[in-house]
């Protein structure tokens, strides 16, 4: 069995996220390695909070404390909701932790030695109402390629193209709005990404042709205009510390790497933390998947199609500027943008549905399976209360839910407390199970392909196959005049709703729990049903003891829609 080490981009720590985050990183990759785990391999989902920064020390001063305490508070908060998702990562650690203080300036220590970084004297705003440097977010203006009036000094949120803050037409301080900017001369690191552009170019014509075409053509077109040499280190208060040994004086003056460069390293950090916080003598080798990792470790990252530049591109250059056998990415699945009525979910402008929210009015699985069933993948996807409505009656409600406890209600009331025997199995039985077989196969398909909208409605077309199955039998009319045909169907819709929880776990796992725990079957210990065990419905025998569970999904009602409508400011559609 492989081993698969996945992650997902690390969320900013200055708030919580919302669905457009959830749904590009950390919820895809949480299906994915759900999935895997269930077939059998060894899986270690690896995500963190993304602490440094601008976005950062902004959060910290608008909650009035200090960073450290912001960010140790805010990482809980984010932890929290990602429980109610039942996001199940192995480890979810700290960019600002100390593993990652220690690989990060290792890195920076062998980039150097290598020839991959120099100090350059560089032009900078200089805000004297503010006393400082203004780096990346925190200059704010007009972005000089599309217009946009918002945009921050690192990134325009919305072109997405990467900006230098003197790029900003019009700018201002983002702590104290002054326009009374000047430029300065101070000394920067700077990583001579234009010398390892080769390499990354042969490194990506080999791994990048796996890719989903999302990610190859971000990275192509990144690599055709050509990678420039850029600062790595900036003027900020909190971050990783430029190492002493090495800049002496970069040190002295509190430089700190810049959050892009500290970030990606925590992933492999948050790695070790996983290893540190090991309890019990448990020994847990997170070098084994970093270092030297042999050809069974395949590394999978889940993004945004904003981030995929600098996992494609610059984080590689970075490891292979290392000089060290540090495990590169496999495939890099990107996402498009889920936009709230068509128009932008934004974190600093708290527009659209955030997920603390969203736990509040609904539990994680109906979310997953919403935001996965209508990812991003080929293109942007709009999220509307109205059509979230529609996916949880149709799809959850009426085909999974209804299906469940239609069977199990029903089968108590006219055979008792346990899975009915009822005749052998006859062609309608043979039918559903190729059919089954067939769907389960196209699942594993998509779901091995990254496909998870595909695999999504793979999955509904099984559920949906139950019911079909029902509506042939009727076994509600059959009971009347052959209740040996209405027990075999209902025996058959069993062993459906025990397969039903086997395979959607990955997409909704706490109803799965529910429905595999109502049956009580000795030795329930198989993670997954090939399609060809599939096809014969039989693993939940006759006289297997069963309880019915509460309704697995309630309706959206009316009266739902029109208070989050309201709640949520959704425009008039
Ligand atoms: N915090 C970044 C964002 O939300 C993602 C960082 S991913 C990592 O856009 F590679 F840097 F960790
Ligand atoms: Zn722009």
């Amino acid at each position: 069995m492989a081993r698969h080490l996945v992650t997902s981009a690390l969320p900013y720590i200055n708030g919580i996220k919302h669905l457009g985050n959830m749904v590009g990183s950390m919820l895809p990759a949480d299906v994915y390695s759900r999935y895997l785990r269930q077939r059998g391999h060894d899986v270690l989902y690896i995500c963190a909070t993304d602490e440094h920064g601008t976005p950062a020390e902004l959060a910290a001063k608008e909650a009035g404390l200090s960073v450290a305490a912001f960010c140790a508070q805010a990482h809980e908060a984010q932890k929290a909701v990602y429980d109610g998702f039942e996001l199940a990562f192995d480890h979810f650690g700290r960019s600002s932790s100390a593993q990652n203080v220690e690989i990060t300036q290792h890195f920076a220590r062998r980039l150097y030695e290598n020839g991959f970084i120099e100090e350059r004297a560089i032009r900078q705003v200089y805000s004297p109402v503010d006393g400082r440097f203004l780096p990346d977010r925190y200059v704010e203006g007009t972005c000089p390629h599309c217009g946009y009036d918002r945009a921050r000094g690192d990134q325009c949120e919305n072109c997405t193209r990467v900006l230098d803050p003197t790029d900003l037409i019009g700018p201002r301080s983002a702590i104290s709005g002054s326009t009374d900017l000047e430029v300065r001369e101070t000394t920067h690191l700077f990583l001579l990404q234009s010398k390892l552009q080769p390499e990354v170019e042969e490194w990506i014509a080999g791994v990048g042709a796996d890719w989903p075409h999302l990610s190859t053509s971000i990275a192509r077109k990144w690599l055709t205009e050509g990678l420039n040499d850029r600062a790595i280190t900036r003027d900020l208060d909190w971050g990783v510390p430029v190492p002493a040994d090495t800049w002496p004086e970069l040190a002295a003056e509190g430089k700190v790497f810049y959050v892009w460069f500290d970030a990606p390293v925590a992933y492999i950090a948050a790695t070790k933390e996983w290893a540190d916080a090991a309890s019990d003598g448990a020994v847990r080798d997170w070098k084994s998947w970093w270092y030297e990792a042999d050809d069974t470790v395949r590394y999978t990252q889940f993004m945004a199609k904003d981030n995929v530049p600098f996992h494609t591109v610059m984080f590689p250059a970075t490891e292979l500027g290392v000089r060290e056998p540090w495990k590169k990415v496999d495939v890099v699945k990107g996402f498009n943008w889920l936009t709230y009525y068509g128009g932008k979910f934004s974190t600093s402008q708290k527009r659209g549905v955030f997920t603390d929210a969203a736990l509040e009015i609904l539990p994680g699985d109906y979310w997953r399976y919403f935001l996965i069933a209508h990812a991003p993948e080929s293109d942007d996807s709009s999220f509307t209360w109205e059509h979230f409505a529609t996916t949880v009656n149709k799809d959850l409600a009426d085909t999974l839910g209804n299906f469940v406890n239609r069977v199990l209600s029903f089968s108590r009331k006219r055979f008792g407390d346990e899975v009915p025997a009822g005749r052998a199995a006859g062609d309608a039985e043979a039918r559903l199970g190729e059919e089954i077989a067939r769907l389960l196969a196209e699942y594993e398909e998509q779901m091995e392909a990254l496909q998870f909208r595909r695999a999504a409605a793979a999955l509904r077309a099984l559920w949906s196959a139950g019911n079909a199955y029902l509506g042939e039998k009727l076994p509600w009319v059959e009971v009347r005049t052959d209740p040996d045909g209405a027990a075999l169907t209902l025996r058959t819709a069993m062993n459906l709703i025990h397969l039903y929880a086997v395979v959607s776990e990955p997409f909704v796992p706490a109803t799965a729990a529910a429905m595999r725990g109502a049956f009580a079957l000795a030795d329930d210990t198989a993670t997954w049903v090939t399609p060809g065990r599939a096809r014969s419905l039989d693993s939940v025998p006759a006289g297997t003891p069963f309880t019915v569970p509460p309704v697995l999904f309630a309706k959206v009602t009316e009266q739902d829609l029109e208070s989050w409508r309201e709640r949520f400011g959704a425009p008039v559609t």
